[in-house]
């Protein structure tokens, strides 16, 4: 454990003064300096390319980001996480989504559910009936946050069409109503993902999905219902079979669960053989961020670049976009990761913290963004790094709109580094202002090779090392979420008051709406 606090330490100090010389610098002459900042500032790792060029460094203040990690321990914490100790210093416990990648050296628990996983996916795959005798042509994944978001974005992004459709419902409501009215229950099998089992949407769901079911199936229901949970009894009370229930373990965080049984769904949709694959793209990075010295460690060195950005540069949010259909749901994903993670006030003593935690995190997809968002990020009065993440090679058939998206991507990046002078705008006066980008704002780009199972795996496991050594460098717990959990729990208090039962109301805001609802609004 460090002996002096963040904000004293020596490079802390030095980054500090570093930060207002970068006042008087711009992007653009950087690059005229130095033809080489490309190369000199571009890293691979495990297949994806991250150009952070495009950033306010330079050698001298990368060197003191290296100190700063140095002086803090940050790569011994990754090893203390990677070791199984109780990182997750408030809950005492281990975060081990490492080990759920470990393949033959798992623990035999992790090996036991894979094969479980895998004989459950490929029965559904290779046409498995339900109890009218009909194959099985639809899987519900009802799960809401690390239930959902990584299973989802793994199976939008690798899904082969073989099998089952997958659906994913994070929320009841119409949506879910609508996608039952076009599915036979027949030939549907429901997967009920919850750690706990008590998130509201989840259970929620659950019954209304239970009752579709039962409507056509009558007891036979609960034969084509499965569960991913930590609670295993509360899913036995369901009705739901011991073969059909997967575990989840308390050394896996939600955000972090993609790799355990709660991708499930996932390898439905792409079957076990691109699962593992998604296992072993991760695990290469997890060799890459516990064995690589630092000045070349992807995820450490992008850790660095957001805590300059965040704590030196002023910059408290960061956009990230997509440009590669796949990965639609990467900035959804990316948004729990980090926030959930990052977002905490109290450091590792139990004392509030003197500097920024971690940036709000938003984004969307490439190039729609570009019809929305971008005029902000190129002419608003903020200064935000922005993360573009693209493939270099495009899928068979998509080269085309493949070739558009890049030519986009770069585009952007490049004109937000270098902006538009006036002169070059070709207008005169007041209107030469007003069609001017100011540039000098930093991007990082991150490339795949392509859109494939390993390469998918690696950068989802440089995104958890580039958050827990974010984490470690701030001195805050990246593995508990207090906060999310006092919402979940007032929620479930004030949910009997919108049925008209009488509720302690924590606030007047919070009894007025209440009142304004009953008296306009009968559920
Ligand atoms: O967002 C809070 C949270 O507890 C996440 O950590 C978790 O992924 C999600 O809610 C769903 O929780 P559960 O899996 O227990 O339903």
């Amino acid at each position: 454990m460090p002996r002096t606090s963040l904000t004293r330490s020596p490079a802390w100090r030095a980054l500090a003064a570093q930060a207002r010389n970068w006042r008087a610098l711009h992007l653009r002459d950087l690059f005229a300096a130095d033809p080489g900042r490309f190369e000199r500032y571009s890293h691979s790792a495990c297949g994806v390319l991250a150009d952070f060029s495009k950033q306010r460094i330079d050698d001298q203040t990368l060197q003191l980001l290296l100190a700063l990690a140095a002086e803090r321990g940050v790569s011994e914490r990754l090893a203390e996480q990677f070791a199984g100790k109780k990182v997750n210093f408030t809950e005492k416990r281990a975060a081990l989504h490492t080990a759920l990648r470990a393949a033959a050296s798992a623990p035999r628990d992790v090996q036991r559910t894979l094969k479980r996983m895998r004989q459950f996916s490929e029965e559904l795959r290779n046409g498995k009936h339900g109890n009218d005798g009909k194959p099985l042509r639809d899987v519900i994944s009802l799960g809401i946050g690390g239930s959902a978001l990584g299973t989802a974005l793994a199976a939008t992004a690798l899904a082969d069409g073989e099998g089952p459709q997958v659906h994913f419902v994070s929320m009841p409501g119409a949506p879910l109503k609508r996608l039952l009215a076009g599915l036979d229950p027949a030939s549907t099998l429901v997967i009920i993902q919850s750690k706990s089992f008590t998130t509201q949407e989840t259970l929620h769901s659950a019954g209304i999905v239970r009752q579709w079911l039962t409507q056509a199936l009558g007891d036979q229901a609960a034969a084509q219902l499965a569960a991913v949970t930590a609670v295993p009894e509360a899913a036995r009370a369901m009705g739901i079979s011991d073969e059909s229930i997967f575990p989840m373990w308390d050394w896996v965080g939600g955000r972090y669960s993609l790799w355990s049984a709660v991708g499930l769904p996932a390898m439905v949709a792409i079957g076990p053989s691109r699962f593992d694959e998604l296992l072993a793209g991760a695990a290469a990075m997890d060799a890459h961020a516990a064995g690589s010295a630092a000045s070349g460690n992807l995820p450490l060195l992008l850790a660095l670049i957001d805590v300059w950005n965040l704590n030196f540069l002023g910059a408290s949010s960061r956009a990230v976009f997509a440009y590669e259909p796949g990965l639609d749901l990467l900035p959804d994903w990316l948004q729990q990761l980090e926030m959930e993670s990052l977002g905490k006030r109290i450091d590792r003593r139990g004392k509030a913290l003197r500097y920024l935690s971690g940036p709000s995190l938003w984004g969307g997809r490439g190039t729609e963004a570009q019809h929305a968002c971008f005029q902000w990020l190129h002419q608003g009065t903020h200064d935000m790094p922005v993360e573009f993440v693209a493939c270099a090679a495009a899928a068979a058939g998509d080269e085309g709109s493949h070739a558009m998206r890049l030519a986009n991507c770069f585009a952007q990046s490049s004109l937000l580094m270098r902006g538009v002078h006036p002169e070059e705008t070709g207008a005169a006066g007041a209107l030469a202002a007003h069609q001017s980008l100011p540039g000098n704002r930093p991007s990082t780009t991150l490339l795949l090779p392509r859109l494939d199972a390993a390469s998918l795996g690696a950068l989802l496991a440089l995104y958890e090392h580039r958050t827990a050594l974010t984490a470690a460098l701030l001195d805050i717990n990246a593995f508990d979420q207090y906060g999310v959990e006092h919402g979940k729990r007032l929620a479930g208090s004030l949910l009997p008051a919108l049925s008209g039962e009488p509720v302690t109301m924590p606030d007047a805001s919070t009894a007025g709406l209440i009142t304004h609802v009953g008296k306009n609004f009968k559920p």
